[in-house]
């Protein structure tokens, strides 16, 4: 399975202090199944202001320490990008990594505040889509807007915007409307995948496997397969392409 949202990298925002706790982490993925980490740190102006220039550095060190403690996980950089006005001055600087590219559309993985949706939001997503980025909307159904009404997310999907759910929601970790929100939202036919954002070990361990049970009863087994694995390996470029006829 492919995590494309976790935060693993030590002290670097709200995930794990320290190197040791950083590596359960990547012990803990292996456990579940979990080949490839997308390591998104948060990148919030004012609050943890990580950039490519110091995550790239980080990415790579962490990568090492993988390898020096024998734990074969694949980690990548990526970023959980906080919709705020700085965002685009940020990405024309190149300093928002992506998690990767598909159709000639860069994918960003974008946090939406935790009760709201801002004024201006689809707007705002609208002009990323001209810029040739997709967002990846991050938990949208643990914000607190779409947890009363997730047809709130109906003018971002319209607009390219894809959706990525926590695992935890789908097992009950986040309570019972995030669970309901999140079923409704893959009721919807909505393209959506999961991933963890796993922070630590203790209440959002990086678990991917008893999500993909969930939806493989709810949802049949393809449908689990391309929400742990198949969107995501195209988004990392992990696929090739099928020749068109
Ligand atoms: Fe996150």
């Amino acid at each position: 399975m492919i995590d494309l949202h976790c935060h693993f990298l030590p002290g670097v925002d709200d995930g794990p202090e320290t190197l040791p706790e950083a590596l359960d982490l990547a012990r803990a993925a292996v456990a579940d199944g979990i080949t490839h980490s997308v390591l998104t740190s948060h990148i919030h102006p004012g609050r943890y202001p990580n950039q490519r220039r110091n995550l790239q550095v980080a990415v790579e060190q962490f990568s090492q320490h993988l390898k020096d403690a024998g734990i074969s996980l694949d980690v990548r950089m990526g970023g959980e990008a906080r919709l705020c006005p700085e965002l685009i001055d940020l990405v024309a600087e190149g300093e928002v990594p992506f998690l990767g590219e598909v159709g000639g559309f860069r994918i960003l993985l974008l946090e939406f505040p935790h009760q709201l949706i801002p004024l201006g939001s689809a707007k705002f997503v609208s002009r990323l889509m001209q810029l040739k980025i997709r967002p990846l909307i991050a938990h949208p159904e643990r914000n607190k807007a779409i947890m009363s009404d997730h047809r709130k997310l109906h003018e971002f999907v319209q607009a390219g915007c894809w959706l990525q759910l926590t695992a935890g929601s789908l097992t009950g970790r986040f309570g019972e409307q995030a669970e309901q929100t999140a079923f409704s939202i893959i009721d919807e036919g909505w393209n959506c995948l999961v991933s963890t954002d796993a922070h630590n070990l203790s209440n959002r361990p990086p678990r991917l496997a008893e999500a993909r049970a969930v939806l493989s009863q709810r949802f049949g087994e393809a449908i689990a397969q391309g929400m742990v694995y198949g969107k995501a390996a195209r988004i990392l470029g992990l696929t090739t392409p099928t020749p068109a006829h």
